[in-house]
């Protein structure tokens, strides 16, 4: 069957890499690529670096992203950024509610729907991180706690709000471990996904929704990932800091959709 959703392929940076560092990596993906590349390219970069990968990426197809973003439009809110600044900054898409956020920072679904609305008022593209703890995966909890994790976030807002949301499935415990879902794993989840948000709103959306995989996405994986018919594409961590590893990324998942 073909694809309806053109394949996005993402790397989080995280809390990693200087300026001179960051220019670099960008620089060694943007001459990788062709001129129209079959995927779209998104670099979720350190609030920092943003400035120079934006300079790297901004007559390129590569999306500059953000990994967080509060959601008041300006004032008092010390150390916070807004999505207009993100957006004033070059930024085309935003990272919320990354598995680190929640645990580590107690970002809570209130938090992220409010995110979500002030991403969305200023033309950025959401990209909505949801998945289950090891424990929750153990308990056979998985189902439930996406359910909730994607209704909490989005179901108050209407379909045509989120045209630009994405949808990264990220298991909490494939990430950084080196433990990854199967592909088959991924597949069964991500059409679960597809069928709550039909559910939530209706067949049209469900189909035009993206829905990429996260969780120690590698070269050697990336292509049957890549190869199911609902993942839509991969956000890569620790892989995406490499150079080689991010533009094989690229690559393998152009043949996986061309098969
Ligand atoms: P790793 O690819 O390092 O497992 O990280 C995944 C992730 O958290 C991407 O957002």
């Amino acid at each position: 069957m073909a694809r309806h959703r053109k394949p996005l392929i993402a790397g989080n940076w995280k809390m990693n890499l200087g300026l001179a560092e960051s220019e670099a990596l960008a620089k060694q993906i943007k001459s990788s690529l062709p001129e129209t590349p079959h995927c779209d390219i998104a670099l979720f970069a350190p609030f920092t670096a943003l400035g120079a990968v934006r300079a790297v990426v901004s007559s390129t197809p590569i999306w500059l992203g953000a990994q967080n973003v509060f959601w008041e439009k300006s004032g008092p809110f010390t150390g916070e950024i807004s999505a207009l600044q993100l957006k004033d900054a070059g930024c085309q898409a935003v990272l919320i509610g990354h598995s680190e956020r929640r645990v580590i920072f107690g970002e809570k679904s209130a938090d992220l729907r409010k995110k979500i609305g002030a991403v969305l008022d200023v033309g950025l593209f959401p990209v909505l991180c949801v998945g289950e703890t090891l424990q929750e995966h153990q308990a056979q909890k998985a189902r439930e706690v996406i359910t909730s994790q994607i209704q909490e976030a989005i179901a108050e807002f209407t379909r045509q709000k989120l045209k630009s949301l994405t949808i990264a499935y990220e298991p909490v415990w494939a990430i950084g471990t080196g433990k990854t879902a199967t592909p088959g794993q991924a597949q069964g989840m991500h059409d679960f996904i597809r069928n709550r948000l039909a559910a939530l709103f209706d067949n049209e959306f469900s189909l035009q929704t993206r829905i990429i995989y996260g969780g120690s996405v590698k070269t050697d994986n990336i292509d049957a990932l890549m190869a199911e018919p609902d993942i839509d594409g991969v956000l890569v961590g620790g892989e995406s800091l490499k150079a080689d590893s991010f533009i094989r990324i690229i690559n393998f998942a152009r043949r996986a959709i061309h098969v």
